[in-house]
Order: C-alpha cells, then sequence, then structure tokens
C-alpha cells in the first residue's frame, strides 16, 4: 500500500443477508473508492455480537459477507478486506476509547435506543459501547474518508470527538476522519413502511430485497411495494414510497429525479415497479454469480482473509502502540 493516497476505512456487520440500502447506501462507494484511494474494508463480526448470535450460523455469515464484498467488487489485491477480530487491536483499542468516551455522548445513540427497544432483555454494555468500537476500527487505520450510508453518521460524529479529545490531551496521534455519504442512496428506505430504512432485522421480509434474492422474489417484493393513490411517478414531499422507489432507480441509472419523471409520465405505478424491480435483477445478477462461484473455494477465501489481516495488522499496531505509549503505557 503506497503512502500518498488518501486512506478510506469501513466496515459492515455480518448479521443476516446483506441488503439493497447496504449496497446502494455504502458498498458500491467501497467499489468504487478502490482506484483513487488505499482502501481497508472488514467484517464487523466483533460489533455483531452486541445482538446474540447462533454460533454455527454466525461462523457461517461471516465468510458469506466476506465472499459477498468481493463478489461486488471489492478487490482484495488492491484493498484490504479482513475480519475484524482477526486483527487484536481492534478490541485493545476499543478499551482505550472507551476511557475517552462519555457516558452521556453514547447514551444519545439513536442506534442504541432503537437497539436497546428491539432487544430489551439483552441490553449489554457491548452495545452501549459499540460506537467505541467503531471509533477504533476507524482511528487504528488513521482513515482520511468513511463511506457509510446516513444511518452511521452519528457514529462517525462521535469517532471525530473521540479522535478529538485523544488529540487534544496527547498531541496529534489520530487523523480525524470525514464521513463520505452518497448524494443519492444514503438512505434507502423499507419497502412496506418508506418512513423506515430498509434493514435486514425487519421480520417483514417483503420490506428489504437481499443482494442475494432470487429474480422472482426481487420482482415480487417491488410489485408489492407500499406507494399512493396518485399513480403519478414524482418526487415529492409525503410521496415516501413513491420517493424511495425513484431513490433506488436514480441511484442505479444515474438518471436524475427529472428524468425519471419524463420517463414515466403517463405511466401507472405498475410500469415504474416493473422497471424498477428489473434494473435491480440486472445489477444483482452478476455480482450473485460471483458470490456462488467464490463460495465454491472456501480455502482460496482463508488465505485472502488471512494476508489481508496479516498487512492490516501492521499498520493498526503502530496506532495502538503509539497511543499506549502517549497514555503511559510501559513498552
Ligand atoms: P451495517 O452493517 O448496519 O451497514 C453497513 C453499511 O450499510 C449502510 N446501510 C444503508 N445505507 C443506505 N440505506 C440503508 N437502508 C442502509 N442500511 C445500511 C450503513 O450505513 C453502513 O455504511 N456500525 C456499522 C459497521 C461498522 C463500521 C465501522 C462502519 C463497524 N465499524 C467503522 C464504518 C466504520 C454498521 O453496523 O453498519
Amino acid at each position: 500500500m503506497s503512502d500518498n493516497k488518501k486512506r478510506i476505512y469501513s466496515a459492515i456487520q455480518p448479521s443476516g443477508m446483506l441488503t439493497l440500502g447496504n449496497y446502494l447506501g455504502a458498498l458500491r462507494n467501497w467499489v468504487n473508492l478502490q482506484d483513487e484511494f488505499e482502501c481497508i474494508y472488514t467484517v464487523a463480526d466483533l460489533h455483531a455480537i452486541t445482538v446474540r448470535q447462533n454460533p454455527a450460523e454466525f461462523r457461517k455469515r461471516i465468510l458469506e459477507t466476506y465472499a459477498l464484498l468481493i463478489a461486488v467488487g471489492v478487490d482484495p489485491e488492491k484493498s484490504l478486506l479482513f475480519i475484524q477480530s482477526h486483527v487484536a487491536a481492534h478490541s485493545q483499542m476499543a478499551w482505550l476509547l472507551n476511557c475517552y468516551a462519555q457516558f452521556g455522548e453514547f447514551s444519545r445513540m439513536t442506534q442504541f435506543k432503537d437497539k436497546s427497544l428491539r432487544h430489551a432483555d439483552n441490553v449489554n454494555v457491548g452495545l452501549f459501547s459499540y460506537p467505541a468500537l467503531m471509533a477504533a476500527d476507524i482511528l487504528l487505520y488513521q482513515a482520511d474518508l468513511v463511506p457509510v450510508g446516513a444511518d452511521q453518521k452519528q457514529h462517525l460524529e462521535i469517532s471525530r470527538d473521540i479522535a478529538n479529545r485523544f488529540n487534544n490531551i496527547y498531541g496529534d496521534v489520530f487523523t480525524i476522519p470525514e464521513p463520505y455519504i452518497p448524494k443519492v442512496g444514503a438512505r434507502i428506505m423499507s419497502l412496506q413502511d418508506p418512513i423506515k430504512k430498509m434493514s435486514k432485522s425487519d421480520d417483514n421480509v417483503n420490506s428489504w430485497v437481499a443482494i442475494l434474492d432470487k429474480p422472482e422474489d426481487i420482482m415480487r417484493k417491488f410489485k408489492r411495494a407500499v406507494t399512493d393513490s396518485d399513480a403519478c411517478v414524482k418526487y415529492a414531499d409525503g410521496k415516501d414510497g413513491i420517493n424511495n422507489l425513484m431513490g433506488i432507480y436514480s441511484s442505479i441509472s444515474g438518471k436524475t429525479m427529472e428524468e425519471i419523471e419524463a420517463e414515466f409520465e403517463g405511466k401507472g405505478y405498475g410500469d415504474f415497479k416493473v422497471a424498477v424491480g428489473e434494473c435491480v435483477v440486472d445489477t444483482l445478477k452478476p455480482v450473485q454469480d460471483k458470490y456462488y462461484d467464490l463460495m465454491k473455494n472456501k480455502d482460496y477465501l482463508e488465505s485472502l482473509y488471512k494476508q489481508s489481516a496479516q498487512d492490516a495488522e501492521k499498520i493498526a499496531n503502530k496506532t495502538l502502540y503509539k497511543s499506549m505509549r502517549k497514555i503511559g503505557f510501559i513498552y
């Protein structure tokens, strides 16, 4: 990896199947940024145990997520792509940063509030201190930019706050990271309840599209998508369902909202939903083919994630040791 390119870091949890929201909001940018930047990407398995995981399922999901990241276009020859728990520095740095974060600021995190409501029987301390681990991920690699969907903006802000606080005490240890959020597609909404974000943890399977959904399932989900009674493809306040479908279509086709309105003028929602479904199917098909191919060769995947973790560890340990020295630990 060269020294003069700016550095990118991002991660994704291996919980459940990855969705169209993950793809359009984050993963496409991960792929597009690879030529211009030095990119470091992670399967955030440590974050995922803040909700209870079935061990066999979890193990399987971690590998599937890893393969899917390559299938969408992350290239392990160009970028580092590894499994978070394979680099111990993430957990070590998270502990340090916990001691530079405040109870009050973590209590205000929307994701913590949402998840504690959804998993009321398991509001564990990891769920609470989740942003410290996320800050550790990012700061260990001195990342300049962090490509994420809009829902992660608050966590990015707190990572910046922690980094600034640490730097103010000890000098310039951490690069202050900037969020990199796409203009279109940063917040893909549920197809059934378009004021909620599309999420793999939604019980209603018709509300989200998985990257690996079969074409007929994708088409069914779009045909059933909740819209309104206007029957006019127009981007406007209050038309959440249509706005969301237009956002998906725009994000994939590159067309502006005006161009989409012109394309579907005089046509009904039925035609529009089919067009959106078809463009999603066409985009995901090559990803799916590549994914199933990769999953036939688990040894190859293993060699990739081991090598990447070794390379990542060198960068991460440098920052970890520097931070520990600054704090006053003996080396
Ligand atoms: P996660 O696993 O929930 O989501 C991965 C990425 O997908 C984006 N995303 C969406 N974008 C648009 N519309 C949606 N409906 C949608 N749903 C998800 C997310 O914004 C994210 O970019 N905490 C993170 C993982 C993480 C991380 C990090 C991210 C761990 N360490 C360090 C950045 C930097 C998470 O749970 O993302």
